[in-house]
């Protein structure tokens, strides 16, 4: 039995299909090559403690009821603990935790989904505890709901748990079915830019965008009640409905439902190796979050706004929860040097922040690993 293990978790990038995770639509995510690294090891006794390079340590005894704590970072963990002891009791034992990073947090990249996947995923194999990747990213997911109280979709925690190299994961996320799709860009790379600007509105914000959504479906279900996901109401009857909705609620039920429709254009175009049209599907979806759905930010859209000139950049679009982060844009590989220049320079004029790049590739999910 072994004493000791370490474990990388990843972060995510999404391609195309924001927000409609929690809508019931399609999403196109994977993992990538960026880790949470997360050392275990059991103690002889009831006492835990967890040591973060970049956020500091905390202790408590695993016997001891787990409860919320009023140190944000620490309820990541804690969440994740309390939902394993509901569904194995008495299996956990005292165990340390050592944490490094090398996911850039606030980034949109999902930092959070893999710290939780990472200690769900570390527990699991320290103390055999049987989990299939099913419970692993149901635990993660109610720890955010619940500890974290950020109510979350599925996307960040699915990805993180089943992502594979060179594979993207075209899920549907009302019937959990999905299919790993060949990431083949050939000449062009996939660049984050990372606004490294994160506003402090972004957690309220999304429960509210996922509020307002379930409002939307309400309203129109009284209409029409065979509707059960917004994604799956045509944007004629959404028209159609027009004076029943707020300004707002009309605007974001539009979004759910073409944001949907784009990630299925999407597969079509990447099937046929259609990049450039991809890339203008990527603007769209960029467009909708920004005026419709209303997640962006000045900074995203500067630097979204500045590839629109730019011959080899095919797309680009702010990428995960919004209100800061980054954008993800596809770019000739022979031009990143030229293109991140230009931005650095740009961003910095315009903002006086500096901008941090993230060269991404689609690798596997969470599991053990040799280094630290
Ligand atoms: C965050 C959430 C995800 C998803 C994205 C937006 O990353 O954790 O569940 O809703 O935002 O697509």
């Amino acid at each position: 039995m072994t004493d000791s293990i370490i474990i990388k978790s990843p972060g995510r990038i999404n391609l195309i299909g924001e927000h409609l995770d929690y809508n019931g639509g399609y999403v196109f995510p994977g993992a990538i090559n960026h880790n949470i690294i997360l050392k275990f090891t059991k103690t002889q006794n009831n006492q835990c403690t967890i040591i973060s390079e970049g956020f500091g340590s905390f202790s408590f005894n695993i016997q001891k009821p787990i409860k919320i704590s009023s140190n944000h970072w620490e309820n990541y963990i804690l969440g994740v603990i309390h939902g394993i002891h509901k569904i194995r009791p008495d299996k956990l034992k005292g165990f340390n935790c050592e944490i490094t990073s090398s996911l850039p947090e606030g980034a949109g990249i999902a930092s959070s989904a893999a710290l939780e996947c990472g200690v769900a995923e570390g527990l699991n194999q320290l103390f055999n505890l049987n989990f299939s990747d099913h419970d692993l990213i149901d635990i993660s997911v109610k720890a955010e709901h619940n500890f974290v109280k950020n109510n979350c979709g599925i996307m960040d925690q699915f990805s993180i748990i089943k992502g594979k190299a060179q594979k993207l994961i075209l899920l549907n996320c009302a019937t959990l079915k999905f299919e790993f799709f060949q990431f083949e860009f050939d000449d062009y790379s996939i660049i984050l830019l990372n606004s490294n600007v994160k506003h402090n509105l972004s957690e309220s914000e999304y429960n509210l965008r996922r509020k307002e959504c379930e409002q939307a479906l309400e309203i129109i279900q009284k209409h029409h009640s065979g509707y059960n996901y917004l994604v799956d109401v045509p944007e004629n009857i959404i028209d159609e409905l027009k004076d029943d909705l707020t300004d707002k609620l009309y605007k974001r039920a539009v979004f759910v439902s073409q944001e949907n429709a784009r990630v299925l254009k999407s597969v079509t175009h990447l099937k046929k190796r259609e990049i450039v049209k991809f890339g203008e599907l990527m603007y769209e979806s960029h467009d909708g979050l920004s005026k419709k759905y209303e997640v962006s930010s000045s900074e995203l859209d500067f630097l979204v706004e500045l590839t629109k000139d730019l011959p080899y950049v095919v797309g680009s679009r702010m990428m995960g929860g919004g209100f800061g982060g980054s954008t993800i844009n596809i770019v000739e590989k022979k031009f990143i040097n030229e293109f991140l220049s230009l931005a650095y320079e740009k961003y910095k004029s315009k903002f006086n922040h500096n901008l941090v790049s993230l060269e991404v590739e689609i690798s596997d999910g969470v599991g053990s690993a040799n280094v630290i």
